[in-house]
């Protein structure tokens, strides 16, 4: 751990090998409740203990996997836009339509509402307009919950449940904005290595283990998660003082050249990840976003083996690590 100036000016302890990043995300004294209002990645046992029990029972292993046939539909369909066509670009085409298509109808969101899901997370992915927009969002959520008819979706599921607004802007952020750049940065990726793109094309039992590696080499939360101390806490030999603020970086753990050799390298096969945290606040989505994502790079393999980069792409500027557009020759 290293105390260190972060963009806006504060100081912070930035925790970046990954056995340091494994204890402080399993260590009691280093906080997540550092936004008000009881949103689940912002609280503390034994508040994050009640809360997360309904959340985690709505999204099960068991309903995961029995929406792999809709997810499939749903990715063949945006495929079957692209048949024909000399240059796409995936972001618009297919990494964001799907996993916003999945995540809407799982939670009740109705199809008419999706274009402003999507401005309203934009918005609230950008510093300047993140407060405001998060009012609007929220505004969003308790019409939607006046209106909606109940139905067989998680929103009826969860209705009585505390903080359900915020929840539900997690719920529906959480759920494809992080989903959309594991597609992107995954499929960046392979791209970019024809040999590992052959072994897939040619085994398509390989394909969760890609996943997995692409989410350790360009996990969308690389950035990683804040903490605050509410004790002195030693982590990696180091004492970090009570009210310190801590960046916990994901994608630093991920690259960590003592676990991963050669760690800048797409190689199958690897040591687990922290892409998806570690401890209590393990994503609940994780099951999830590995099903899109081994259905959007199975389907994808798939109908177009040889899919190939139109030109290099550009990262942009965001807390989530990803590509604004992203453009791909069929073939
Ligand atoms: C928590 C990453 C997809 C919902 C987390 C955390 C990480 C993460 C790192 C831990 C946060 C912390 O410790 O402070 C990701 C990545 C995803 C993804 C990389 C896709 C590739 C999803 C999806 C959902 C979701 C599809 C939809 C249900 C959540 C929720 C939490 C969470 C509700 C809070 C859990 C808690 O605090 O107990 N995610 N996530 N995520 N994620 Fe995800």
């Amino acid at each position: 751990p290293a105390l260190v100036e972060m963009p806006d000016g504060q100081k912070s302890w930035m925790i970046s090998r990954y056995d340091d990043v494994v204890q402080a995300l399993g260590h009691p004294g280093l906080s997540s409740a550092i936004i008000p209002g009881g949103m689940l990645n912002h609280t503390d046992p034994p508040e994050h203990t009640q809360l997360r029990k309904p959340i985690a029972r709505a999204f099960s292993t068991r309903r995961m996997e029995a929406l792999r046939p809709r997810i499939e539909q749903i990715a063949n369909e945006l495929l079957d836009t692209w048949e024909g066509t000399e240059e796409v670009d995936v972001i618009e085409t297919f990494a964001h339509p799907l996993p916003i298509t999945v995540i809407c109808e799982l939670l009740g969101v109705p199809k008419e509402d999706r274009d402003e899901i999507r401005t309203l997370s934009t918005e609230l992915l950008v510093p300047a307009t993140m407060a405001e927009a998060f009012g609007r969002f929220a505004a969003y959520v308790e019409r939607l919950l006046t209106t909606k008819e109940p139905g067989d979706d998680v929103i009826t599921e969860l209705r009585d449940e505390p903080n359900l607004v915020m929840n539900l802007v997690l719920l529906i952020t959480a759920g494809h904005e992080t989903t959309v750049h594991l597609l992107g940065n995954g499929l960046l990726a392979l791209l970019r290595d024809p040999d590992v793109k052959r072994s897939l094309a040619g085994d398509p039992l390989l394909i969760p283990e890609a996943v997995e590696e692409f989410l350790r080499l360009d996990g969308p939360l690389a950035l990683g998660v804040s903490r605050v101390a509410t004790s002195d806490v030693v982590i990696g030999g180091v004492t970090i003082p009570r009210t310190s603020q801590v960046a916990v970086s994901l994608g630093a753990a991920n690259r960590d050249p003592s676990r991963y050799p050669g760690a800048d390298a797409l190689q199958l096969g690897r040591d687990p990840h922290v892409a998806f945290g570690h401890g209590i606040h393990y994503c609940v989505g994780a099951r999830l976003a590995r099903i899109e994502g081994e259905i959007a790079f199975g389907t994808l393999l798939g109908r177009f083996p040889e899919l190939a980069l139109a030109a290099e792409p550009e990262w942009r500027e965001s807390f989530i690590r990803g590509l604004g557009s992203f453009r791909v020759r069929p073939k």
